[in-house]
């Protein structure tokens, strides 16, 4: 839909629905439907949803996908997966999905057959990977890689970094990886520490390459190389993943060496294609492509799949309905997997740099609240720290908890104890514990109230069978997807971030006034101004 939503009577009918229904008990609701939990139910590749503990009846579920329809869904699926130019402020495709698509698939964009360029880089990376993996490829002392050091941060941090702890148990090559990011020198000096020059390999991740992060820790290592291992060492210790070509060649890159994608692909919808590089080099082409599989089974569910037994389109509608409807103003992550420990961070740039907008693709103000704030720790951790808050606290945060029947490896029954975690955590949530179940177990009256569990916190809980690859790919998938069918809601661009860039401009603006001998005669502001006078002088300056 063109304009504002909020004006459809689409979004005025889920007012009355949500005025009707705030009121009510998720214990009421589960009483009244019998039925209920074996309906609300999805299933996409191998992931299993049960959204049956969320605030919300059938007839929500219609005037959800009603909305939906209304936005025009339908036809932004199919112009995201065709390659239109809906990324509208940087006139580009939006192409994420292309970088898993089959090998036998066609897709011609712009002129440009999609496919084989996308499997042209696949086959370019997994050659070298399996050089690294093999010990062919050897260091400038002639010994073989033992660890690949990531350069990049944001979408070139980010997702590699969490797929990496993620699939840890599948790093099979004696090949660890390291990841470093900020510009923070604690970043790159504790990264470098305990490394050996010549069995080390610096992956350079850079979409633009001119980021300041990037580039300066990628010179801080290559003078940590060259002073070990002298000039000529660098081309067999620093490769490039970029869209820019000129620039790899510039900080001195060989781009034979270089590892390219494409500008419709998002920063933080990369890691699938040449951003994943260290990711597959620690778990070899194989289990790259396994993982590339798991991506294109949700792709295909979310194509194709009916938007009432669409995973990421319900999901993303129950986000809708909690954000613009009940008002909430975060929802939790929270995986029940140490493995996913990155995850909750990888989805904050996912969904906060693609929805946090507050202008409409056509440039006229949003009058919904867009762009959900995720945030989450691993289960069990997380109940041992800021539970208490979802359980009594005075706001409503829904959550997604993530789980696997399958352990890696097992402990003493350690798995089945955290399976069970999550299982009585969604549980508690979502049925509580009222004053006179709690009186009647002999609590002093006065007890009583601190006691009270509310319950009616909704959840969604997502079961797959193990994590591995495929499954992983599957996660992002479904939540890369959630993000589109929200942005599509709120009729934003997701795929630009031009929200960041006044923040770099004005860094590189005053870090002369931080360093440079004399203090300059003008600030931008007068707060600013004492902030840098007082950190001059506490550097003595
Ligand atoms: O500053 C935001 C951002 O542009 C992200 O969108 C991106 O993932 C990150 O910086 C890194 O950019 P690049 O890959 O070009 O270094």
């Amino acid at each position: 839909m063109n304009g504002d939503i909020t004006q459809s009577q689409e979004w005025a009918a889920l007012g009355k629905h949500h005025e009707e229904l705030a009121g009510r008990h998720l214990r009421e609701l589960f009483a009244e439907d019998p039925g209920r939990a074996r309906r609300m139910t999805a299933t996409a590749g191998d992931l299993y949803l049960d959204y049956a503990k969320h605030r919300a009846t059938q007839e929500t579920i219609g005037l959800l996908t009603a909305l939906a329809e209304r936005a025009g869904l339908r036809e932004r699926i199919a112009a995201m997966f065709s390659g239109e130019h809906i990324n509208v402020s940087e006139d580009r495709a939006v192409l994420h999905v292309a970088l898993r698509l089959p090998r036998d698939a066609e897709l011609v964009v712009d002129g440009q057959d999609v496919v084989a360029d996308v499997h042209a880089v696949l086959d370019k990376m997994s050659a070298f990977s399996d050089r690294v993996r093999s010990k062919e490829w050897r260091g400038a002392t002639g010994k073989p890689i033992e660890t690949v050091v990531n350069i990049g941060i944001g979408g070139s941090d980010l997702g590699p970094a969490m797929a990496y702890e993620a699939l840890r148990d599948y790093a099979d090559a004696g090949i660890a990886a390291r990841f470093v990011s900020n510009i923070d020198p604690a970043d790159i000096t504790g990264n470098l520490a305990g490394l050996d020059p010549a069995t080390t390999l610096f992956v350079v991740s850079s979409k633009t390459f001119t980021t300041l992060e990037t580039l300066t820790n990628a010179r801080v290592a290559r003078r940590w190389l060259v002073e070990a291992l002298g000039e000529d060492a660098v081309s067999k210790h620093f490769v490039a993943v970029s869209t820019n070509a000129a620039k790899v060649a510039e900080f001195g890159i060989d781009t034979d060496n270089m590892f390219g994608f494409w500008d419709w692909v998002g920063g933080r919808y990369s890691y699938d294609g040449a951003i994943g590089l260290s990711l597959m080099i620690a778990i070899g082409p194989e289990r790259f492509r396994e993982m590339l599989a798991g991506f294109h089974t949700i792709d295909e569910h979310f194509r194709t799949a009916p938007f009432e037994a669409n995973m990421p389109v319900l999901m993303a509608l129950l986000g809708i309905w909690y954000t613009d409807f009940f008002g909430a103003e975060t929802r939790a992550v929270l995986p029940y997997s140490q493995r996913l420990h990155r995850f909750p961070a990888y989805l904050q740039q996912l969904t906060m740099e693609s929805n946090g907008k507050s202008v409409r693709a056509d440039g006229t103000p949003v009058t919904a609240r867009t762009g959900e704030i995720f945030w989450g720790e691993p289960g069990t951790n997380g109940q041992h720290a800021f539970y208490q808050l979802l359980h009594q606290g005075t706001r409503l945060v829904p959550a997604d908890f993530i789980g696997f029947a399958e352990p890696h490896d097992d402990r003493e029954g350690m798995h089945d104890q955290l399976a069970a975690n999550l299982f009585a955590q969604t549980t508690a949530l979502a049925f509580g514990k009222t004053a006179e179940e709690i009186a009647a177990e002999g609590t002093a009256p006065e007890i009583v109230p601190h006691k009270v569990m509310p319950g009616n916190r909704p959840t969604s809980t997502i079961l797959a069978p193990k994590l591995t690859p495929s499954t992983l790919g599957q996660l992002v998938a479904l939540y890369e997807h959630i993000v589109f069918v929200e942005g599509t809601i709120w009729g934003v661009d997701s795929f630009d971030q031009w929200g960041v860039e006044l923040g770099k401009k004005m860094a590189l603006d005053l870090a002369p006034a931080l360093t440079s001998d004399e203090p300059p005669a003008t600030f931008p502001d007068t707060s600013t101004e004492q902030l840098i006078r007082r950190y001059r002088e506490l550097r003595g300056r």
